[in-house]
């Protein structure tokens, strides 16, 4: 199967959020492709971070790169058509968190904007059954969601690899090629394991915003995936 070429989505989380905008413009001219943005709500995760206010006053920094907003909330609905309002060109979100997970990517898709389901390490790959049609894009967490800086849960690289099979055989069936993406813990040190377990849209916060060179630490993990 044709691999989509590699994305690589910094997660703003590690950002300095005193300047926001710059981090956004630096990171992309370092050679970033989008911007992850990480939503909590501290109801479904214990933690607090930004929201629509915050995508639409970074959208203008962004360019036209893809603001890919990670919504881990509980509940999801009322948020989406904000982030689409705000810039976001993608919205993923956690399963477990909507009572209704196909009306939730409809309505995504219906304000415009591509749709992501979030596995957290412990959900299984069931939750994809009947909404395969629906998604531009799956996520595997590599940690559990809440905070930037955790390690990498080695047994993500056995699901990311049983993930691209389901994928790969919707792609055969349909022609519709959906994105894989790994969020946690992702470094130079272990990019290249999850590449070659199917990954091609890679998150990554403290490894890039962590760094005095982004661009640096983004040359290291394309090589890595490239060596892969
Ligand atoms: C965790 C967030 C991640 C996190 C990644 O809940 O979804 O996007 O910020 O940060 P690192 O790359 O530092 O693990
Ligand atoms: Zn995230």
């Amino acid at each position: 199967m044709a691999a989509l070429p590699a994305i690589l989505s910094p997660s703003l989380l590690a950002a300095d959020f005193a300047r926001l905008g710059e981090e956004v413009r630096t990171v992309l001219a370092a050679g970033a492709d989008w911007i992850h943005f990480d939503v909590m709500d501290n109801h479904y995760v214990p933690n607090l971070s930004i929201g629509p206010m915050v995508c639409e006053a970074i959208k203008p920094h962004a360019g036209e790169a893809l603001i890919d907003v990670h919504l881990m909330v509980e509940p999801v609905d009322a948020l989406v058509p904000q982030f689409a309002k705000a810039g976001a060109g993608l919205i993923s979100f956690h399963p477990e968190a909507s009572r209704h997970v196909h009306r939730t990517l409809a309505l995504i898709r219906e304000q415009g904007c591509k749709a992501g389901l979030v596995l957290n390490p412990a959900t299984p790959l069931s939750v994809l059954d009947h909404v395969e049609d629906q998604l531009d894009l799956v996520l595997l967490m590599s940690v559990n969601p809440g905070f930037g800086g955790q390690s990498f849960i080695a047994g993500t690289l056995d699901k990311l690899r049983a993930v691209r099979l389901r994928l790969d055989a919707i792609q055969q069936r349909s022609g519709r090629a959906i994105r894989l993406e790994v969020d946690g813990g992702v470094k130079p040190d272990n990019i290249a394991a999850i590449a070659a377990a199917g990954a091609d849209t890679f998150v990554a916060g403290s490894a890039i915003f962590g760094k005095p060179d982004y661009a640096a630490v983004i040359q290291q993990l394309r090589q890595a995936i490239a060596a892969a």
